[in-house]
């Protein structure tokens, strides 16, 4: 991390002057979004959206108690009003003469595959969904799953839920049939979106036998999905290689592109369900973070234009897969309300080649791009001439987004993938928050190679100690938000009493975040990562709880306690310590073992989540109450032993040094 008496980056004058915010102007509009929201955030809402029904003026925009001894939490923005977002990020850039402008690039996983699909066509195609949608039954309020590969068809699947009121919830197509079984059993959907599979790499992904396998596990727990509507995504995998069940499986392309091309909105009120994303927490199963329809949508949209200062011409790509909320916000919502033209991009960043993004930014004259710091640290340990050999002159905004930006990785995405002209926007948010929270603004904000600088408009961060008084000046501490930001989410669906807990019962009247954070003498946020027991894996969460039931769940396995150890490029790995059954050896006699535990946890929960080290532990540093202490195990998987700290509260001391013994036999 950098002292923020290192070096600033300005922001260069010619991007000063024709950003949407510029210099001082972002301090006065900040000042304003806190000290008079109704005004900041009725003028946003008038720009950025299209609205059936205004919010009632006779109230503040914003209605909430964060405060769980005053009563439930809960939270309503721009109340009385009635939107539709399908129509908002289709429907009105059509009527205003838009229909030819492409919406989505497509790259497919190999070079020469390809499309594109205007506005005009997203509406036919979104019509289309919405009516084979309602054509089966569904209407507003119902739950509808999507696992897709990284295609058009898959945001046009979520905008035609949001057209006709239905509330997606979207599975990232990389999740094992287990974890996609447990989501679809926690919302019982009636129809469930799939494709044939994808293709990622040198490797075919079939998701259809995924999907099938969920389903069973589903059926067997009591819930019956009605319908399985399959993209025969024949470019990857093809439909002859899956199998299909007669009475629930449909084909997309004779169910769906038979339909009328036209299909009314509905009008949906402010708080209506939008969508539900599953997020990793520090206990239990994974939460359905619910949002909801008019905050999120103001939220989306206004970073988008401002954090990317979007402007008609730019050429926006966002790597993110939509099964994240990146991809909700980023890809799906805040751009299509900008009506810009985005690159959808179903490979991965290093196939056939390393210089594939940048083959691909020169390929479409790519101006803005948008990805995590994993990626960045992957393409910088390829070297720089993957880079260089493209021209990438288009370029003129960089982002990044999902973990802390070491500033070496900074650096070399600044120099070399920027070529020292392009700002980088480092963007901390969360699933839960559903737009950008602690961002730069490129026009008015210097930036510092590793901080996310400071807050959006809106936004009332604050920084804690462990009682949870407040840190006002410099300081480091836990990160707490104040007051609700419109794109806040609502609840835990089917459990406002964990979303209570979750996220205020750390503090009285604040939202908690789950990260530390530093605050320098300039004001700027440092995320410093999380404080929970969660781990930050490539910029995605995974709940240490998670994993340990995973290993648990096989019949070697007695105990299992699970750390994050740094990584080289993907942040974090996962780091099990695992006690085996009465019987069994550590190290275990048996050489397969460990491959059968990274097994079980790669099949309940998916490959994200595959440990890279198994630590094999007769015993674990335990309390004399029974509480495993993380911290020592933390210490021991990061070789860092020289600084455990006190080990005199444990049971009993000398499993430390069996640990340590053990380590290299692991
Ligand atoms: O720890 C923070 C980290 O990612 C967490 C949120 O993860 P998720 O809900 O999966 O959303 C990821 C994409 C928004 C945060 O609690 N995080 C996200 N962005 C940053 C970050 N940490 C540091 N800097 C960031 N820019």
């Amino acid at each position: 991390m950098v002292k923020s008496d290192e070096k600033v980056y300005p922001p260069p004058d010619d991007v000063v002057s024709s950003a949407h915010i510029q210099g001082k102007e972002y301090s006065e509009l900040y000042r304003q979004s806190i000290e008079n929201p109704d005004v900041f955030w009725s003028l946003q809402a008038n720009k950025l959206l299209t609205w059936n029904k205004k919010w009632r003026s006779d109230t503040a925009i914003c209605a909430y108690n964060f405060d769980t001894s005053l009563g439930p939490i809960n939270i309503r923005w721009f109340e009385g009003s009635e939107l539709n977002l399908c129509y908002n990020a289709v429907d009105r850039h059509v009527e205003a003469g838009y229909g030819d402008r492409v919406a989505f690039y497509w790259e497919g996983n190999d070079v020469e595959q390809d499309g594109k699909m205007t506005y005009q066509e997203l509406q036919n195609l979104v019509c289309q969904i919405s009516n084979y949608l309602k054509s089966v039954g569904i209407k507003k309020g119902d739950d509808v799953t999507i696992y897709m590969p990284m295609i058009p068809e898959l945001p046009a699947a979520m905008l035609a839920c949001a057209r006709i009121g239905a509330v997606h919830s979207v599975v990232f197509a990389g999740f094992s049939a287990e974890s996609l079984a447990s989501r679809i059993q926690d919302s019982k959907p009636r129809l469930v979106v799939t494709a044939t599979g994808s293709k990622r790499g040198p490797k075919e992904i079939p998701l259809k036998p995924i999907v099938d396998e969920a389903l069973d596990i589903c059926s067997k727990q009591g819930h019956m999905v009605e319908k399985c509507l399959v993209y025969d995504h024949h470019q990857a995998v093809s439909k002859e290689s899956v199998n299909f069940h007669s009475g629930r499986d449909v084909w997309w392309q004779d169910a769906v592109l038979t339909q009328s091309t036209s299909c009314p909105v509905e009008r949906m009120d402010a708080e209506a369900p939008l969508f539900k994303l599953y997020t990793s927490g520090s206990t239990g199963k994974p939460k359905a973070v619910l949002h909801t329809t008019a905050g999120y949508a103001v939220g989306a949209a206004a970073t988008f234009k401002y954090v990317f200062d979007y402007k008609p011409g730019d050429i926006y790509w966002c790597t993110a897969d939509c099964g994240w909320i990146t991809g909700h916000s980023y890809v799906t919502y805040g751009p299509l309300f900008s009506c810009a033209s985005q690159v959808l991009f179903e490979g991965v960043p290093t196939w056939p080649d390393a210089g594939r993004c940048w083959q691909i930014v020169d390929k479409l004259k790519v101006t803005i791009f948008y990805t995590a710091p994993t990626a960045i640290r992957a393409l910088n340990a390829k070297g720089d001439s993957y880079v260089t050999k493209y021209s990438r002159s288009s370029l003129r905004l960089l982002g990044s987004v999902g973990e802390p930006i070491n500033p070496e990785a900074w650096r070399w995405y600044y120099e070399v993938v920027g070529n020292s002209r392009c700002p980088i926007m480092d963007t901390w948010w969360q699933t839960e928050t559903g737009a950008h929270m602690i961002t730069p603004l490129v026009g008015s904000t210097p930036l510092k190679p590793g901080s996310a600088t400071l807050p959006f408009f809106g936004v009332e961060p604050c920084i804690c100690d462990e009682k949870g008084n407040e840190i006002h000046g410099e300081g480091e501490g836990l990160l707490m938000i104040k007051r609700p930001w419109p794109s806040i989410m609502r609840t835990v669906a089917g459990n406002h009493d964990r979303f209570e807990k979750t996220y205020f019962g750390m503090f009285k009247g604040m939202y908690f975040t789950g990260d530390g954070c530093r605050r320098d003498s300039d004001g700027y946020y440092w995320i410093i990562g999380r404080v929970d027991d969660v781990i930050n894996v490539s910029g995605h969460r995974i709940g240490t709880a998670e994993v340990e039931s995973a290993l648990v769940g096989h019949p070697a396995c007695a105990e299992a306690a699970v750390v994050p150890v740094e990584h080289a490029i993907k942040g974090q790995a996962i780091y099990a310590f695992v006690t085996l059954m009465e019987g069994y050896s550590h190290p275990p006699q048996d050489p397969t073992l460990k491959e059968a535990l990274i097994g079980a946890v790669r099949k309940a929960i998916g490959a994200i989540a595959t440990p890279d080290f198994i630590h094999w532990a007769p015993g674990l540093p335990k309390t004399r109450s029974g509480k495993i202490m993380r911290r020592i195990l933390r210490k021991i998987a990061g070789k860092e032993e020289e600084s455990l700290g006190d080990i005199s509260t444990l049971a009993d001391p000398s499993v430390v040094e069996t640990l340590i013994a053990l380590r290299e036999n692991s």
